[in-house]
């Protein structure tokens, strides 16, 4: 599965990156407003600190013409772009059409298997079906991904299912479980999926009985 981590913090990306777990990022216009950066600045440092890796940068227009027109600019900032539309009617004509030109698309906001099918079908290269915004209204958001999987599988679609909106470690497993290509991931989820209690409890003894030996390796 691949990893992207959810965010337009720079600093979090370039750490996470050091330690080798990014295959890429996604930002929404929440997260570049929360980032208090300038949007255009922001996604293009970020393509540099991970060039050839997709970076998800959202268009801020719903309809057609102004989609088309942003999607342009946001593609040429740099190469690794990848242009977010929303999942309407305006969001698939601008992922056919940017698609056709050779960008990247990534429809986001997709809540069904229905919506999904209609991104795919539109030559989308991600789908983001939100896992936790569903399951905040009590339904089930990782049978979507399930879901999604045995369409995708059933038709032979290539677009990627990028699990979204996750809200913890037990989304990432359960989404590598159902199926998904990708789970972008906000940055202190991705660091707790290296936590486990039994970890540090052994590590605690292992340096309290290698201490008791007065040894040194180096
Ligand atoms: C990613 O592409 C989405 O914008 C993001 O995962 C949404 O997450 P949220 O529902 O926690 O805001």
């Amino acid at each position: 599965m691949k990893f992207f981590v959810d965010t337009a913090e720079v600093s979090e990306i370039r750490e996470l990156h050091e330690i080798g777990l990014l295959d890429g990022v996604t930002t929404n216009p929440s997260l570049v407003a929360k980032s208090g950066r300038d949007f255009k600045e922001v996604v293009k440092e970020i393509c540099e600190i991970l060039p050839g890796m997709p970076v998800s940068a959202e268009v801020a227009a719903t309809d057609y013409d102004g989609m088309m027109a942003e999607g342009k600019v946001l593609a040429a900032l740099a190469d690794n772009v990848v242009v977010k539309v929303p999942l309407t009617l305006d969001g698939l004509k601008a992922c056919k059409h940017l698609t056709d030109q050779g960008i990247k698309v990534n429809v986001t906001l997709c809540f069904s298997a229905n919506q999904a099918l209609l991104a795919a079908k539109c030559g989308a290269t991600y789908i983001s079906p939100f896992i936790g915004r569903l399951d905040d209204l009590n339904l089930d958001g990782m049978e979507l991904i399930g879901d999604i999987r045995v369409i995708y599988d059933n038709y032979g679609f290539e677009t990627e299912i990028l699990a979204a909106s996750i809200r913890s470690a037990n989304h990432v497993s359960q989404a590598a479980l159902a199926g998904a290509d990708v789970s972008t991931i906000p940055p202190a989820v991705l660091k707790k999926l290296a936590s486990h209690a039994l970890t540090d409890k052994g590590l605690d003894a292992f340096v309290k009985d290698w201490k008791a030996t007065g040894q040194s390796i180096v």
